[in-house]
C-alpha cells in the first residue's frame, strides 16, 4: 500500500499518477475533512472507467497509514512566485515535524519520499525526526529539475526527449548545478552540442521554470507528480533505475550531514547506491555552494529550540 499525506494540488496529482501506473492500493491522508475522501472517490471513479483495480481510501486519521510500504509527504504550504523555497522553511517545518512523527508511529518500516518544499531541508528534518535509515527516506526535487532540463534541451536542439539523459544535482532551488558534461544526447555531452551562451540561457531558464509555472497557473503539479511517481515505481518494481533524489550524504561527494540532490540507483530498498560522478572544477564549486546554502538553512532550523534536540 502507498500512503500519501497531504491532498492539495500536488498530493492529489501524485495520487492520480500512481493510480494510472497501477502500482498498488492507496491511502490518502489529510487533516481537512472530506478532502482525502473526496479525492479517493473521484480517483476510484477514474480507475473504474479505466479498468484499473487499485483500491483507494481517504482518511483524516493517520492510523490508516498502518501497512503502508511507501509514504509520500506532500503536506505543507505551497511556494508562491515571489518566494524562494527557503522562505517556505519557516512555514513548513512544523508540518513536517508533525507528519514525520505520525509516519514513525504508524508506518515505521515504510520507505518515505518527501516532496514538501524547501525540499532538501524538509527531507533532512524528516530524517532526523524519524531516525529512519537514510536509504529509506529521501526527497524528490532534482528529478524534476532534470526533466525540465530535458525539455529545454529537446526544444533548443530539436531532438526527441528520449535521446536525452540529464543530470542536475545540488539544491532543489536557486543553487542547483547542471552537469553539462554528464548530461548527454545519445552519448554526446550537451556542452559539445551547445555554445556556452546557449548553455547558460538554458540553465537560467531551468532555474526560473518552477517560479514561471507558479506565476502562470498558481502551482506546479504535473511535473512533480510525474517525477515522484517514477521514483515510486522504481521502488515498487525494484527497477534499479537511476533517479536524482535528495539524499543524506555521509561522505559521498566529500560532504556529510546534509540532504542534497544526487544521482542514485532506486530499488526495493529505496536508495540502493549513490552514484558519485566526477565533477569538473566549476561543477564542484557550484555543488559546494549548494551544500553551504543548505547547511545555512539547517542552521536556521537549529535556531528554533524545538528542533535542536533532533538536529544536534
Ligand atoms: C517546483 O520546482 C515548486 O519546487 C516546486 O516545481
Amino acid at each position: 500500500m502507498i500512503g500519501i499525506i497531504g491532498l492539495g494540488k500536488v498530493g492529489s496529482t501524485v495520487a492520480e499518477h500512481l493510480v494510472l501506473r497501477e502500482l498498488d492500493d492507496l491511502v490518502l491522508i489529510d487533516i481537512v475533512k472530506g478532502l482525502p475522501q473526496g479525492n479517493a472517490l473521484d480517483l476510484s471513479h477514474m480507475a473504474s472507467e479505466l479498468d484499473i483495480e487499485v483500491k483507494i481510501k481517504g482518511s483524516n486519521d493517520y492510523k490508516d497509514l498502518e501497512g503502508s510500504d511507501i509514504v509520500i509527504l506532500t503536506a505543507g504550504f505551497p511556494r508562491t512566485s515571489d518566494m524562494s523555497r527557503l522562505d517556505l522553511l519557516q512555514k513548513n517545518k512544523a508540518i513536517i515535524e508533525q507528519i514525520s512523527s505520525k509516519v514513525m508511529e504508524y508506518a515505521p518500516k515504510s520507505k518515505v519520499i518527501v516532496v514538501t518544499n524547501p525540499l532538501d531541508t524538509m527531507t533532512y528534518l524528516s530524517l532526523k525526526i524519524t531516525g529512519f535509515d537514510r536509504n529509506h527516506l529521501f526527497g524528490v526535487g532534482s528529478e524534476l529539475d532534470a526533466a525540465r532540463l530535458t525539455f529545454y534541451l529537446s526544444s533548443t536542439l530539436n531532438i526527441p526527449r528520449s535521446s536525452i539523459d540529464t543530470f542536475v544535482i545540488g539544491e532543489h532551488g536557486d543553487s542547483m548545478t547542471v552537469l553539462g558534461s554528464h548530461s548527454k544526447v545519445d552519448g554526446v555531452p550537451v556542452k559539445r552540442l551547445l555554445n556556452p551562451s546557449e548553455f547558460t540561457d538554458i540553465v537560467d531558464k531551468l532555474k526560473k521554470s518552477g517560479a514561471e509555472v507558479i506565476s502562470l497557473k498558481g502551482s506546479t503539479t504535473f511535473g512533480i507528480a510525474a517525477a515522484t511517481s517514477s521514483i515510486v515505481e522504481s521502488v515498487i518494481k525494484d527497477k534499479r533505475e537511476v533517479h536524482l533524489v535528495s539524499f543524506y550524504l555521509d561522505g559521498e561527494y566529500g560532504f556529510r550531514d546534509v540532504c542534497i540532490g544526487v544521482p542514485a540507483i532506486i530499488g526495493k530498498n529505496g536508495v540502493e547506491r549513490v552514484i558519485e560522478l566526477k565533477l569538473d572544477e566549476d561543477e564542484e564549486k557550484r555543488f559546494k555552494k549548494s551544500v553551504e546554502v543548505l547547511k545555512k538553512s539547517i542552521e536556521l532550523l537549529m535556531e528554533d529550540e524545538m528542533y535542536r534536540g533532533y538536529l544536534a
